[in-house]
């Protein structure tokens, strides 16, 4: 699949894939979106610890590098487990250049770790975030163990309808702890509709900018 490099509006970079015509992140800011709805709308949000998060779409590895400098200023350990049906090499993840513009302390450092991570196993990141990169899809993945956050960050549904169906719903409800979060850009209709179907308690959040609303939904037990 062929992958392009672009910067968004907030300066960081994306990758446009031509053949589906879809960015990574939202053009109007991936570190801006990364921020808002992952990290201010489902890290920040926990308590936890230790703290299971999912991630359905690892990608460029951003979503995991913010999250590895939050918990290192937080009291919450973090084991994180990113799962992705294409990985993204790690010269492309390199050329992301997202240390230069998160500008947190260690950034670069996680992000190296992050990048040369071995897929399949447990890679600690520091004392409080290890991460387990999974290079299969969604559907495949099987784990006994829950998570309390998941970060649903798939294709959009316009390009990668199947994601946004119910029975990856379900896992996803199967995969939560009691009390456990998905947070996700997405707030189609139909979507959260099929949120409530099965199960879960669906809030919405004023979404990142360019984006009204995104979604929050809760397992109550
Ligand atoms: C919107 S992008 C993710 C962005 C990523 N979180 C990041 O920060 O770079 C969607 C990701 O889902 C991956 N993907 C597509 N189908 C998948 C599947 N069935 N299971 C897991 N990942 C999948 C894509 O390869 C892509 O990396």
């Amino acid at each position: 699949m062929k992958r392009e490099l672009r910067q968004t509006e907030d300066g960081s970079n994306t990758i446009y894939v031509p053949a589906l015509n879809e960015h990574y992140h939202s053009f109007h800011g991936a570190l801006q979106e990364s921020n808002h709805v992952f990290l201010k709308n489902g890290f920040y949000k926990m308590s936890q610890s230790p703290l299971r998060i999912l991630e359905v779409g690892f990608g460029t590895g951003l979503n995991s590098l913010l999250t590895a400098c939050a918990s290192f200023n937080s009291n919450l350990v973090t084991d994180y487990v990113g799962v992705e049906a294409y990985p993204v090499t790690s010269e492309m993840m390199l050329n992301m250049e997202y240390p230069s513009v998160i500008n947190q302390r260690n950034a670069a450092l996680y992000s190296s770790k992050i990048i040369s991570a071995q897929w399949g196993k447990r890679n600690v990141i520091h004392s409080k975030f290890s991460l387990t990169k999974i290079d299969d899809t969604i559907q495949n993945y099987h784990t006994e163990e829950l998570f309390n956050l998941i970060y649903f960050d798939a294709f959009g549904p316009r390009v990668q309808g199947d994601m946004w169906q119910k029975d990856v719903i379900q896992k996803m409800f199967d995969f939560l702890a009691p009390q456990g979060t998905l947070v996700t850009y997405c707030a189609m209709g139909q979507f959260k509709r099929d949120l409530r179907d099965v199960g879960f308690e669906v809030s919405c959040f004023a979404g990142p900018p360019g984006k009204r609303e995104m979604v929050s939904a809760q397992k109550l037990k």
